[in-house]
């Protein structure tokens, strides 16, 4: 059996790169029989950036409720909020006692979002950004995790993971940790947004398909496209509304609207009807579902207790383990 362990960050609402590119493979992983998964909301890591507590819940709420909508199974599973088992904020200590800052000023993601947010104001860049793969680390090792889907952007996070957990296991002559692995999945698709980039909450390009469905409309309307007249024969291969249509629909669905594209008197805007009839239309059950934990939260928050109990049985005896080993128990 393998157990799989992701952390998914809480800040903001998941979009449709989020569905296609991390929450549905996260899911279908998790139904081979012989996987056992762990998946967590990581709001310790964002309040890195999002200090309001307000805004955080909101998030937290929103990315648990998707999850739900769309069809994880948290009784075979277990899921639940990082800060919720507050246990992994100690085992972090102990993984920063023992990782070489020189090898920590090597971290591209501290370097990249330092750069990035430079200047803003003098806690954007803080040192719990510096600390984060630590964090990260300790979010694996606590639950003795085999496997971790995550994309290549993380790819960096797991070595020191994988490091630090060897360092320890070798100065105490024990194996205490379980070493992980990482699953870089290099086929995932990138979901383009609505101005073509990479869908992302920074380009603010994206659409959330758990919207009601009058902004949901106005975002899939702002759809970039060209100009070519109503008349005229499109290019179905340049344009980002059949760039996502493709992602959703099936074989026919496509090759009718290739054909449609390519014979002329068919406009943008019909196809984008059709885009957001296919979204209504595939996410019908999962907009309901999330509708509903959204306006039944206790419910939703129940959920989350029972993950945290089962991760909780799991995290105690491993930091049990380290306590011991490094004197403190
Ligand atoms: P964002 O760029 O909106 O901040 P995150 O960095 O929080 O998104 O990504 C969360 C997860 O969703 C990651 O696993 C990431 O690989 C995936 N993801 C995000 N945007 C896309 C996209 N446009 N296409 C495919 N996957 C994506
Ligand atoms: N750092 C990850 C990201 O930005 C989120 C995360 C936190 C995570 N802890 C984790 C991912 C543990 C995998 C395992 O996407």
């Amino acid at each position: 059996m393998a157990r799989i362990l992701t952390g998914i960050q809480s800040s903001g609402r998941p979009h449709l790169g989020n569905i296609l590119g991390a929450i549905q493979p996260g899911i279908d992983l998790s139904k081979t029989p012989e996987n056992e998964s762990f998946f967590f909301i990581a709001d310790l890591h964002s309040l890195t950036s999002i200090k309001d507590p307000k805004v955080r819940e909101e998030n937290v709420n929103a990315v648990a409720a998707a999850w739900l909508a769309l069809g994880f199974d948290t009784e075979k599973n277990t899921f639940y909020r990082q800060s919720r088992v507050a246990e992994v904020t100690e085992l972090a200590w102990y993984l920063n006692c023992f990782m070489p800052y020189s090898r920590m000023q090597l971290a591209h993601s501290f370097k990249d979002k330092s750069d990035a947010l430079g200047g803003e104001n003098d806690e954007s860049v803080n040192t719990g950004l510096f600390a984060y793969p630590m964090l990260m680390a300790a979010d694996i090792l606590l639950y003795d995790a085999n496997l971790v889907p995550v994309g290549k952007d993380q790819q960096q996070h797991l070595e020191f993971t994988r490091f630090v957990a060897k360092k320890i296991n070798h100065h105490y002559q024990e194996e205490i940790f379980v070493i992980p692995q990482a699953k870089i999945d290099q086929a995932l698709m990138t979901v383009p947004g609505t101005d073509g980039r990479k869908m992302s909450k920074s380009y603010n390009n994206y659409i959330d398909v758990f919207l009601a469905k009058k902004p949901l409309k106005k975002q899939v309307m702002s759809i970039v496209t060209d100009t070519t007249p109503l008349a005229d024969p499109k290019d179905p291969d340049t344009c980002n509304v059949f760039a996502l249509y493709s992602l959703l629909a099936d074989d026919t669905q496509i090759a009718e609207m290739r054909k449609k594209y390519q014979g002329g008197n068919y406009g943008y805007g019909h196809a984008k009807n059709e885009l957001l009839g296919l979204m209504l239309d595939k996410y019908a059950d999962a907009r309901e579902k999330f509708d509903y934990y959204m306006n039944n939260l206790p419910e939703l928050h129940k959920r989350l207790e029972e993950g945290e109990a089962k991760a909780r049985g799991i995290a105690t005896p491993v930091l049990n383990k380290v306590r011991k080993a490094m004197g403190y128990l």
